[in-house]
């Protein structure tokens, strides 16, 4: 069983600043770095850094080839990744604040330039029983999901980062969702939070897609899962909060490898939150994920 992701490959322009920069305001940074991003490349590391046989597929300009050649040290097969020279690479501007919490800043750049060629090419070598995670940073998902059903291969879909363009996608198709609270919401038509009571809101969002599983992450309340038979919670793992961006693709990643590798959902949940835990405890996206060795080694208060 082959894991394909189909997603953003992003230069991510890392900036640590005291408060976030509002409007009309010039800030000085503390720092900066420039690193591998993109919720595609993450989830496929965090997939390939859990074990899982995983490629990566997607488009960069020249200057995004250091992504690829970083994604090789972990084993993520780029070869389905083409190179666009009249564009630029998809980048991030992200600010990292004090307490670890970021914003992000997209431009989509060769992210948003896959064709219908190019998807028809990478689905000739998958076949029924293989899995497909996507995320909402590049364009011509609906085909890529129709494409996916007619093959019978597993669709994961991580509706990050949520805009109008979702609500176009068949996402009847969907087998697992990979959501957060907000995204949640939206999906579901949910008005209200039901007090926290989080339980419903996955209910809720069942409702509306009663074929698809459902993971609902929660940051510091945890995570949900969800589907016609199971659910069941998972807590936070505890770790100093240095910088939270790639936690999510990290969980995902690790969900994702862990369920397809047969292990049980509680289980598969676990080690997913323990691997979020370990990459929010570190700076930077793609770096901050961790080996599976270290999941399972360190010792978690
Ligand atoms: O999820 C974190 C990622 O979101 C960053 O690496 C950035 O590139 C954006 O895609």
């Amino acid at each position: 069983m082959k894991i394909l992701c189909f997603g953003s490959l992003n230069i991510d322009y890392i900036y640590e600043v005291n408060t976030f920069v509002k409007a009309e305001e010039t800030i000085s940074s503390k720092s900066f770095s420039k690193k591998c991003g993109g919720k595609g490349l993450n989830q496929a590391a965090a997939l390939a850094k859990a074990g899982s046989q995983t490629f990566l597929a997607g488009s960069v300009a020249a200057s995004g080839k250091f992504l690829t050649d970083y994604c090789k040290k972990f084993n993520v097969d780029t070869g389905f990744v083409v190179e666009n020279p009249e564009v630029e690479t998809g980048h991030a501007i992200i600010q990292v604040d004090t307490h670890g919490q970021n914003c992000i800043l997209l431009y989509s750049g060769a992210n948003r330039t896959i064709t219908t060629e190019h998807i028809d090419r990478v689905f000739n070598n998958f076949t029924a029983g293989d899995y497909v995670l996507l995320q909402n940073e590049i364009n011509n998902i609906a085909y890529i999901m129709k494409k996916a059903k007619e093959k019978n291969i597993k669709i994961v879909f991580n509706p990050s980062p949520l805009d109008e363009t979702v609500y176009e996608y068949p996402l009847d198709l969907v087998d697992i969702f990979i959501m957060n609270r907000v995204e949640g919401m939206a999906l579901s038509g949910c008005k209200e939070e039901y007090g926290g009571d989080y339980k419903r809101l996955a209910q809720a969002i069942a409702k509306k897609f009663p074929h698809s599983r459902i993971v609902l992450t929660l940051g510091k309340a945890g995570a949900l899962y969800l589907d016609d038979k199971t659910s069941c919670f998972q807590g936070i793992y505890d770790a100093p909060v240095v910088d939270s961006t790639g936690a999510g693709d990290t969980f995902t990643g690790y969900f994702i490898s862990q369920l397809a590798g047969g292990q049980s959902i509680q289980k598969a949940m676990e080690i997913a939150s323990k691997a979020a835990a370990l990459a929010v405890s570190k700076k930077g996206a793609t770096e901050s994920i961790p080996y599976m060795e270290e999941v399972l080694s360190h010792q978690f208060k």
